[in-house]
């Protein structure tokens, strides 16, 4: 029998979704991978890593474009009957320092369909390939700038944090309603992230703000290799009492 798993991964072409993928591949060569990018003819690094790893597959995926979802039940269809990991990477923050009066309609929607609706319509189309296996865990990966509880007014993330919120929200929900079905859902921060989009916006932030906090985010920052191996550790150790939960990556609960 198998001891590999096989994992569902949105927006691994890059960052902290391409670094799980990859820490997947190596942990056990009988792990699927299944990896999606919205463009995977230029998705270099992740070709390269398909060329040595048959057992990765790429798909193309779009979270905003409810026809690209829709695409996913086709694509998965001859490689694999179940999946046992969905982690719904893939989001954006988008020039999101905005404030609640400047920020634009156009901007609110954004963040929304990428990060809470698209994760969600994904995890519909996800479902029935859950339900074939035991595993059955839904890892969103959130952000502590959802987190109500931690609401930091130094960092004005509207957009960005209320789309958060409403996927923390959803894995509260979710994990309810799919409890009984023996499935554990949870939100998690993966940490503040040295990607390059992770880089870019604390240097933004940092720019803003004063050398004490500027310093206090420096402390904070990991690599994306170490936030994948953070995340595997905590997904691995997934159990029924978390369900429902919001965790660090560090595997503390994090307030809501
Ligand atoms: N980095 C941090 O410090 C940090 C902190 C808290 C939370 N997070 C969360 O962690 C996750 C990954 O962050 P990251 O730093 O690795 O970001 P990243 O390097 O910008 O990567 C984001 C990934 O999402 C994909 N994506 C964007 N829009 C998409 C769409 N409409 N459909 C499908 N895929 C899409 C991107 O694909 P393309 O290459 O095609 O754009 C890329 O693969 C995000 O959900 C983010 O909010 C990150």
């Amino acid at each position: 029998m198998t001891t590999g798993k096989t994992y569902f991964i949105s927006g691994a072409n890059r960052g902290i979704g391409f670094e799980l993928a990859k820490h997947y591949l190596e942990a056990n060569p009988d792990n699927i991978v299944l990896a999606t990018a919205r463009f995977p003819a230029s998705a270099t690094a992740l070709n390269e890593l398909a060329v040595k790893n048959s057992n990765l597959h790429i798909l193309k995926l779009d979270v905003s474009d409810e026809a690209s979802i829709a695409s996913i039940d086709s694509q998965l269809k001859d490689i694999t009957d179940g999946v046992d990991v969905f982690v719904s990477n893939a989001g954006i923050f988008s020039e999101s320092r905005g404030t609640v009066l400047s920020t634009p309609a156009e901007k609110w929607d954004k963040h929304l369909k990428v990060n809470t609706v698209g994760p969600i319509l994904l995890f519909q189309a996800l479902y029935p390939y859950l339900t074939k296996r035991v595993t059955k865990k839904v890892v969103f990966i959130s952000s502590v700038a959802g987190s109500v509880a931690s609401f930091n007014p130094a960092f004005p993330t509207d957009s960005y944090g209320l789309s958060k919120t409403g996927l923390n929200f959803i894995a509260k929900a979710a994990g309810a309603e799919l409890a009984s079905e023996g499935f554990i859902v949870i939100a998690v921060h993966p940490g503040v992230v040295s990607t390059e989009r992770g880089t870019k916006t604390f240097d933004e932030i940092k720019a803003d703000t004063n050398d004490e906090v500027a310093a206090f985010l420096d402390s904070l920052m990991i690599t994306p290799e170490e936030s994948a191996s953070f995340l595997s550790k905590l997904i691995d150790e997934l159990n029924e009492e978390k369900n429902g939960s919001f965790l660090n990556y560090d595997g503390k609960t994090l307030p809501y």
